[in-house]
């Protein structure tokens, strides 16, 4: 490979142990804050001056779905906290953030993104796709990122940096909610704690499998009008250790998966976020 995946991974390893342990970094520069306003999850990200990670705060979220803010006072209140949280943590307040926006998004719903950032008391400065936000992080500029969250798999080819193609299908962790659900009988919130409980994994991941082969067929179909070397995935929905290797089997080239997912995306709109 080509780039550092070793320091894209301790970048990421770190930035998800800051949220866990409510702990921030010392840093240089000013700060930026990167908002990710997820269908799952609302990730705030806080990098310096050199772009380092410096803190960061998570809830789950209902707010938002597939990138269209369904309650826009639910979204506001929940990032005030966040924000709120850090700044108390960090004992300074947060200015300047960066949202961003998921592939194939109308452009009524961007603004709804922007506004919630604003109405919680940031100086928006800056909005980035999605993936452009998460290839930041991994430090490529070619490829395909595959960003498998709760509603959908988003697909963004980048050449030289640029995204040359988006898609995005709704297929995403969601479904595997469902599928799990339905197989044991059990309703949604209980298969949801099956899915993520790591000693389950090995009888969860057969039952979902098709889930994954089924987000595969999405992305070879672009594939097909858009080659490219490597894919890399990111988003909560790739968290299973088999993920990548079923990818890989279906796709014929090499599937790249960074440490915590989960955290590529938030930490990469921060980065790409103007002071
Ligand atoms: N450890 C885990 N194992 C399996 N799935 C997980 C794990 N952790 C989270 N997920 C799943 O990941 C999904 C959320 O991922 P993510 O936070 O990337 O989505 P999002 O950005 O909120 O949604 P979207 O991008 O679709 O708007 C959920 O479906 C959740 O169940
Ligand atoms: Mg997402």
């Amino acid at each position: 490979m080509s780039h550092d995946m070793e320091a894209c991974n301790a970048t990421l390893r770190e930035f998800e142990r800051l949220i866990e342990e409510r702990r921030n970094n010392p840093w240089t520069g000013p700060l930026r804050t990167g908002v990710d306003l997820g269908t799952a999850n609302i990730v705030l990200a806080v990098v310096d001056g050199e772009n380092r990670p410096v803190a960061g705060a998570t809830y789950p979220s209902t707010v938002v779905r597939d990138g269209v803010v369904v309650d826009y006072m639910g979204a506001v209140r929940t990032v005030t906290r966040l924000k709120a949280q850090l700044e108390d943590q960090l004992g300074t307040a947060l200015d300047a953030a960066g949202c961003a926006i998921p592939p194939g998004v109308m452009s009524g719903s961007v603004k709804a993104i922007g506004n919630v950032v604003e109405a919680a008391g940031f100086r928006l400065t800056s909005t980035v796709d999605e993936p452009t936000a998460a290839a930041s992080v991994l430090g490529i500029a070619d490829g395909a990122v595959v960003d498998v969250g709760g509603g959908t798999t988003g697909i963004s080819i980048l050449k030289d940096g640029r995204v040359v193609f988006v898609d995005d299908e709704p297929t995403g962790g969601t479904h595997m909610t469902l599928v799990l659900a339905g197989f044991h009988g059990c309703d949604t919130q209980e298969a949801e704690r099956m899915k993520r409980d790591p000693a389950q994994e090995h009888s969860v991941f057969p039952v979902i499998k098709p889930v994954v082969e089924k987000m595969a067929a999405i992305v070879k179909r672009c594939l097909a009008e858009h080659p490219v070397d490597t894919v890399y995935v990111v988003g909560g929905a790739c968290c299973f250790t088999e993920f990548e290797a079923v990818f890989q089997k279906y796709l014929g080239i090499p599937v790249v998966k960074p440490a915590a997912p989960l955290l590529a995306t938030p930490l990469g709109i921060a980065m790409n976020c103007t002071n």
